[in-house]
Order: structure tokens, then C-alpha cells, then sequence
């Protein structure tokens, strides 16, 4: 495949850029080939990819030299960073930005950077709705993203801003699922103030982002919010209580509950779902699934998600 135009993947063995590699392995006819850059090249899923004949080399978004070499010679990048191996929202901004300079001193045509709205915009430090954290921050995991973008915009490759929405996959590994009450019964527990929440099965992130790709010039600048469906906590929660076979009800925990739950990450994800609920209506616009389904026309809705998945959440 010599004629084919490397796309370096940040976060290859994730589900991000997982999603990316395999929508590339997929499209065999298609344009580009997908080099993982990793951490880890002798980890298990790092050899998973390779045994799919994906380039696999070393790089690390704290390594402004390794990121260089993980970049040379490509025609694009996928860029992601994760906030949850280390919690720092200064950390985060920082591996962006290394991989912003990267992408611009190897010359790469084309960066989709997944970031997320710093709502410091629209909840400044000194509103009380949100309590500050992390000193300057109100949604730590969604600020840090958002302050790396200038870096894209202004010392990076040409770049497109791919805005993810939560993953269903949270009710698998993130400890959202259905929990057992008291009574027997069943309860899935989010703090939503009412509003609905976008969401989507991770792997179709990637395959959204692939579109960007294919799409090429004609997305650069461009701010894309991308979701399989928009649902309400009652509609998700009738959703899982069907696919799972169990009765199952829906609270909407209040948000200073949530963030006193007392797991790492608690206050962020409280303040999140809070962010979400003060901007309403304009956080869903945000989210285009009309858009998405366009850029991947396989984009699964919550049903086709739960038809695949849900003997993976753990209830009992
Ligand atoms: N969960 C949600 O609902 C949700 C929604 C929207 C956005 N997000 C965001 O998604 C991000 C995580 O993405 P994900 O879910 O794809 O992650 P993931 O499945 O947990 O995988 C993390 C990936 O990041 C790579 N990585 C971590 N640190 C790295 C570094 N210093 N240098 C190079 N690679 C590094 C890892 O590669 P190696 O270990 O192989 O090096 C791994 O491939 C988070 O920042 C989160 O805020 C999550």
C-alpha cells in the first residue's frame, strides 16, 4: 500500500482511536493506511494491531521528541488525550499542546483533535452554580481540552474539532449502570436536572472521525458535535430495562449528591451533568446526530447499541 496516506493515531489501543485504526482497516479500498502510536508497542492490544497489519510505533504525548518521530512522514493525525489516567487538567492541556506543535512541524495536511467545550465560556470562574476545582477550572476534564484548542488553531496542522458525547459504554465500565436497591429492584442513577443527554457507542466516535478525514479540507475550522441519539433519563432507562430483561427505574440524583459520591472524579462529573443541564437546550444543539449519521452512516442509535451490548453491562 505504498500510494496510501499515513494517518497517525494517538490513543490507537483506546476506544477513540481504536475506533479510528479499525475504520481505516475496514475501508480497504480507501485512501489511507493508520499508524498506532503508543505508549507501550509490546502491550497485548498494541500487538493485536499490529497482527492486523497496522504500523505500530512508539510515542508518548508527554514526549515532545517521541511525538516528532510518531509523526514524520504522515499525511494526517488523530489527536485525543486521557484526562482519567491522571486527572490533571494542566497535564492534559500540556500533551495536547505537544501534539499541536508536533503536528505542524511534521507538516501533516489534516489533525482531527478531540476536544470538548472549556465552560469556563459560558460558566465563568466567579458563577456559583459550579464550584471551581482544580483552582481554575469548572469542568476540569472538559476545560483542559477546551483551553488546548488555541494551540490547535494557532501552532498546529490545519485541524478539525471533533466534540464527543457520553459513551453508553460508561454503563459497562464506569460504574453507571443499573444498581440494586434495597427492595430488589433496579435503579439507574444520573444527574441530568431534566434535560436530555447525548450519546454514543464509543467505537462510533472513531468511525465519525474517519469521516472528517475523508471528508478532508473541506471540514478544517470546523467545530463538530457528534452523538447516536439524544434521549431523556427515562427513555435510556426504559431502553436498558428491555434490553436487559429487568424492571428497572429512573432518579435523577441531585448534583451535589453525585458530587459528593466520593469516587476520584466525582466533583468533575457532578459539574459536567450540571454544565450540561445550566446550558439546556443550546448543549443539545451542540450534539448533531443528523451530522454524525452523515460522516458514519453506520452511527447506531441506542436500541442498535443495547442489541450489541447489553449482555455486557453488569446487573445483578
Ligand atoms: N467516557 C466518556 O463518556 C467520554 C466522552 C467524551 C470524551 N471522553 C474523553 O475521552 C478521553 C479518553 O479517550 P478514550 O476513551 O479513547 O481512552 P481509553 O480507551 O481509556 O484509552 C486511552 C488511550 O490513550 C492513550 N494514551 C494515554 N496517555 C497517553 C500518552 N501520554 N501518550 C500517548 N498515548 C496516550 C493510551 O495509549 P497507550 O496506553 O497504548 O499508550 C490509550 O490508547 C478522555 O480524555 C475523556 O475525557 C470520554
Amino acid at each position: 500500500m505504498p500510494d496510501k496516506k499515513i494517518i497517525a493515531v494517538i490513543g490507537a489501543t483506546g476506544a477513540q482511536g481504536g475506533g479510528v485504526v479499525r475504520a481505516i482497516v475496514e475501508d480497504r479500498d480507501g485512501p489511507f493506511a493508520a499508524r498506532a502510536v503508543t505508549r507501550k508497542p509490546d502491550s497485548e492490544k498494541a500487538r493485536a494491531l499490529a497482527a492486523l497489519g497496522v504500523e505500530v510505533v512508539a510515542g508518548d504525548a508527554d514526549d515532545p521528541a517521541g511525538l516528532d518521530r510518531a509523526f514524520a512522514g504522515a499525511h494526517g493525525a488523530f489527536c485525543v488525550t486521557n484526562f482519567w489516567e491522571h486527572y490533571s487538567a494542566e497535564r492534559e492541556t500540556a500533551q495536547a499542546t505537544n501534539m499541536a506543535r508536533a503536528s505542524r512541524k511534521a507538516g501533516l495536511k489534516h489533525v482531527v483533535w478531540s476536544t470538548l467545550e472549556d465552560t469556563r465560556k459560558k460558566v465563568p470562574l466567579d458563577d456559583a452554580r459550579l464550584p471551581t476545582l482544580q483552582g481554575k477550572y469548572k469542568v476540569p476534564h472538559f476545560d483542559s481540552k477546551g483551553a488546548a484548542d488555541g494551540a490547535f488553531a494557532r501552532e498546529a496542522a490545519p485541524t478539525t474539532y471533533l466534540l464527543a458525547a457520553f459513551y453508553w459504554e460508561n454503563f459497562i465500565y464506569f460504574g453507571m449502570g443499573p444498581r440494586k436497591t434495597e427492595g430488589g429492584a433496579f435503579t439507574l442513577a444520573l444527574p441530568l436536572g431534566g434535560v436530555k443527554l447525548p450519546g454514543i457507542g464509543a467505537a462510533d466516535i472513531g468511525k465519525c472521525a474517519y469521516g472528517i478525514l475523508r471528508k478532508g479540507s473541506a471540514t478544517i475550522g470546523q467545530r463538530i458535535g457528534i452523538a447516536g441519539e439524544i434521549l431523556s433519563g427515562a427513555e435510556m432507562t426504559a431502553k436498558v430495562a428491555r434490553a436487559v430483561g429487568k424492571k428497572v427505574e429512573f432518579f435523577d440524583m441531585p448534583f451535589d449528591v453525585y458530587r459528593g459520591l466520593g469516587f476520584p472524579g466525582a466533583d468533575d462529573l457532578g459539574n459536567m451533568f450540571k454544565y450540561q443541564a445550566i446550558l439546556g437546550d443550546e448543549f443539545l444543539r451542540s450534539r448533531d446526530v443528523k451530522a454524525s449519521r452523515e460522516l458514519n452512516p453506520a452511527l447506531l442509535d441506542f436500541d442498535a447499541w443495547l442489541a450489541a451490548n447489553a449482555s455486557r453491562i453488569p446487573i445483578e
